[in-house]
């Protein structure tokens, strides 16, 4: 089992949010198309980036070759954070995501 973790400032993403090169670097379709019509959209896109980080943290040991672009966050039809891989629902991880105004952080736990 591997554990991995992030926080983000959440004020870093404020300005990301209007980037829409950078957001197209770093995010999914998903991911942007379930954030930029919220009203938070820079507590969702960090924690996005948070969740990112935390799974490339806990599967780093297992995959030399994985890279952050590669790692789309998908909400299930009850909310709840499930991790792709290169679009496919990687099943061997549970990740969980928190956000308030000032921080995002996400904890990733593969096994
Ligand atoms: C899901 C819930 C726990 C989120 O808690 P919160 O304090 O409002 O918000 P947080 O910032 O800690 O967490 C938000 C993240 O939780 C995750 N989440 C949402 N629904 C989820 C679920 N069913 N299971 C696991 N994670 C979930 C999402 O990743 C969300 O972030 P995102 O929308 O950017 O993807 C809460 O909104 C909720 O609906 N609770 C259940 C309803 C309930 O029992 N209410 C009574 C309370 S007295």
């Amino acid at each position: 089992m591997n554990v991995g973790i992030d926080i983000e400032e959440v004020e870093r993403f404020v300005k990301y949010a209007k980037d829409k090169s950078y957001l197209e670097r770093i995010f999914s379709k998903e991911e942007i198309a379930y954030s930029i019509p919220k009203k938070n959209v820079s507590q969702h896109l960090a924690v996005r980036f948070a969740a990112k980080e935390a799974v490339w943290k806990a599967l780093s040991a297992k995959n030399k070759k994985l890279f952050i672009t590669d790692i789309s966050i998908k909400n299930d039809k009850n909310g709840r954070p499930q991790v792709y891989i290169k679009n496919i629902k990687y099943k061997k991880i549970d990740i969980s995501l928190s956000h308030t105004r000032k921080y995002a952080a996400a904890v990733a736990i593969a096994f």
